[in-house]
């Protein structure tokens, strides 16, 4: 059975990982040798930069794409259209017997996209999230990779019954858990043995970690000040620090906010325990998860950060509306504050004063997502 996989961005690293892991241990699980799973990387190089792309594969122990398609960055519709039009040409050629796809991010949709018209079946894992706010990007990448995709693991039951709702029959569907937890689990204790805390000259528990990259927060001058604004305040009380995206990066100076960051250039060692917002580069894998088990709180508009923190019982703050994580506030340490000035301030002054609930891991959340995923596959 040969599997083609698709990672294009950031997020969907963490994601294959475990998956590869897991397909590796099928293998040498095996008494027949017909039942081998064959893996088949494609790298659609919508992240590039090194910091963003490659350091994920080195710490990941993800082996090297089998092929690198080099699309790069664009509108939605370059970007998606030229993924759909180069995966395509990879499918003919390598002809698998089933591709998978992760995540929510423009290469999801467009590998299912162009496996399905080629009747090739489609697995999407981290299917079912919805947000219901339709002006994500990811959301409609969401609705579109669930509604032609044949086999969908979903990592919370909330996810199952987003699906159903839509009309997706339920043989389609498998509850397997979260295959970011599995990255997270797997690789904890070496991240607990990196030594980026006491390099930036941090101590445990004693500063606020931020990341901050959606276009609602980043694009618009009037969402990222009333954030910056924030961020000020909270940093009286606490330092912050943020491994900045790059797009953010390029808002803040063409926003003209740059006054309000401490902008640390390079990776030396610094004395970061003071109180500013500190911007610095973005992190690796496991530098970011030593900065986050270590953080008092962290503040993010990503996803999968909503989760890790849940996992890591650290207190979270989301900076949106909505979540297509509802389960990281029912059982677990988040709570969404929107860009809303005071309200952000508000929530992380309760924090800092020992006022935030305790969360709960949830179910299946185990490291075992991937294992369960091959199995279901290799039926
Ligand atoms: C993408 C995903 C988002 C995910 C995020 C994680 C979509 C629709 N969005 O958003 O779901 O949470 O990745 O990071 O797929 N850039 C660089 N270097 C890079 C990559 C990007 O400088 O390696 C800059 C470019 O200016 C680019 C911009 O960042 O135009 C945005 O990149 P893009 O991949 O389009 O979207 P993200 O905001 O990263």
């Amino acid at each position: 059975m040969k599997i083609v996989l698709i990672a294009g961005a950031r997020p969907n690293f963490m994601k294959i990982a475990p998956i590869i892991r897991a397909i590796n241990k099928h293998n040498a699980q095996l008494k027949q040798k017909s039942k081998r799973i064959e893996p088949f990387l494609i790298h659609t190089g919508q992240h590039y930069d090194y910091e963003m792309s490659q350091i994920f594969f080195e710490e990941l122990k993800l082996p090297q794409p089998d092929i690198h398609l080099g699309i790069g960055s664009g509108t939605h519709a370059e970007q998606t259209g030229k993924t759909i039009i180069e995966v395509e040409k990879v499918l003919l050629q390598e002809k698998p017997d089933l591709v998978i796809v992760v995540g929510d991010v423009n290469a999801t949709l467009a590998g299912a996209l162009a496996a399905v018209k080629l009747h090739i079946p489609v697995a999407h894992v981290e299917a079912g999230l919805r947000s219901f706010d339709r002006r994500m990007p990811e959301e409609i990448n969401r609705l579109l990779t669930d509604a032609i995709s044949d086999y969908l693991f979903t990592p919370s039951p909330d996810g199952n019954d987003n699906l159903k709702n839509e009309g997706i029959p339920e043989g389609k569907i498998f509850l397997v858990g979260d295959v970011m937890v599995d990255s997270l689990l797997h690789n904890q204790d070496k991240a607990a043995q990196r030594r980026i805390v006491s390099q930036l000259g941090l101590k445990k528990g004693k500063y606020s970690l931020l990341t901050l990259h959606r276009p609602d927060n980043v694009d618009e001058k009037e969402n990222l000040t009333k954030i910056t604004l924030a961020l000020k305040e909270i940093s009286q009380r606490i330092p912050v620090i943020f491994p900045c995206h790059p797009r953010t990066r390029k808002s803040i100076n063409q926003f003209g906010l740059s006054d309000f960051f401490k902008v640390i250039e390079g990776d030396n060692p610094h004395n970061l325990n003071n109180n500013a917002v500190h911007l610095v580069n973005p992190r690796g894998y496991l530098d970011f998860m030593q900065l986050m088990m270590n953080s008092k709180f962290t503040m993010t508009d990503s996803g999968g950060i909503q989760e890790e923190t849940t996992v890591l019982d650290i207190p979270c703050l989301t900076l949106r509306d909505t979540t297509e994580r509802p389960i990281t506030i029912t059982e677990g340490t988040n709570v969404l504050v929107g860009n809303d000035t005071h309200k952000i301030v508000t929530e992380a002054i309760k924090i800092l004063d020992g006022k935030w609930k305790k969360g709960t891991r949830p179910h299946l959340w185990d490291g075992k997502a991937a294992e369960r995923i091959i199995e279901i596959l290799s039926k």
